[in-house]
């Protein structure tokens, strides 16, 4: 940007690696990339589902690779980023999307579902973060968190405390990598998904409850939280850093 133009609102011609980029908000956010432009490599534990994704981002025009990788483990995060920047060049975008729930209370938590949630959703971003960061020569990493990590959520005691991790550790992350890299946080609130399973579908309790609090009466769809990332990713958002970007209908500041 030279002062005299507005930085634009698109990832057109940037590279782009979206961890947890086969299903759900990370497919969304990886489909929005290539749509608009991007070459984009989409990656996850399933060799199948990574193919897939790889074989529906080919067919939008993006460059991609099909590279399987777990958050769990460094050394295939150090594989992720060789794979990626052998056919992408230098990484501008990182995409953290990776998630795991467990559903138990404080008191019924094992130790193996607490480990699980932090290791995938909390120091899994830690590795990417540390990996990407050290060798992206500049650009944007974004951190999928949630609105949980803001909120008493029952039975998702290690979510939301991995969650709130993410926040900290973006805004940590944000002050080392400056000024070449950006790091920011999206924090999706509701979020049709195979992660949130059937329990958004309509008519259930549950998603009754939600569209009463939300003032946008509904769940969001992936695609609604890509344009944040998109945002987050481009040069409209070059003086952003450290933040977290709620995109949640609302909900999170709605009394009812
Ligand atoms: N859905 C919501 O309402 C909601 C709300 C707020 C925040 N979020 C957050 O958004 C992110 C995406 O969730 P989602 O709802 O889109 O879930 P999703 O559809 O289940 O997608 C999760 C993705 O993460 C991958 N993944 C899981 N464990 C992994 C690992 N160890 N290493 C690499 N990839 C892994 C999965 O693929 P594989 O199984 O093939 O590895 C999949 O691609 C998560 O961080 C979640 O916490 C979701």
């Amino acid at each position: 940007m030279n002062g005299e133009q507005y930085g634009k609102v698109t990832v057109n011609g940037r590279t782009a690696v979206i961890i947890g980029g086969t299903s759900g908000i990370g497919w969304g956010i990886a489909r929005a990339f290539a749509e608009d432009g991007a070459d984009v490599i989409a990656t996850s534990r399933n060799d199948a589902k990574v193919a897939d994704a790889t074989e529906k981002l080919r067919s939008l025009g993006a460059t991609t690779r099909a590279v399987a990788c777990d958050v769990r483990d460094s050394t295939s995060i150090e594989r992720l980023y060789e794979q990626a920047a052998d056919v992408l060049g230098n990484i501008d975008v990182l995409v953290n999307s990776a998630g795991s729930v467990a559903r138990a209370s404080v008191t019924e938590m094992t130790d193996e579902q607490w480990e699980r949630d932090i290791d995938v959703c909390l120091t899994g971003v830690f590795r990417a973060c540390r990996i990407f960061g050290r060798r992206m020569d500049s650009g944007s990493i974004i951190n999928i968190s949630s609105m949980s990590a803001g909120q008493a959520r029952e039975r998702r005691a290690a979510y939301c405390a991995a969650k709130s991790g993410v926040n900290g550790l973006t805004r940590a992350a944000a002050a080392d990598l400056a000024p070449d890299i950006r790091v920011n946080a999206i924090s999706p609130g509701f979020v049709k998904t195979p992660l949130s399973g059937d329990a958004f579908d309509e008519g259930t309790k549950t998603r009754t409850a939600i569209d009463e609090r939300t003032p946008m009466s509904r769940v969001a769809t992936p695609e609604e939280i890509a344009g944040a990332a998109v945002y987050l990713a481009s040069e409209a958002s070059s003086f952003t850093t450290g933040e977290e970007v709620i995109v949640d209908g609302g909900y999170s500041d709605s009394a009812f």
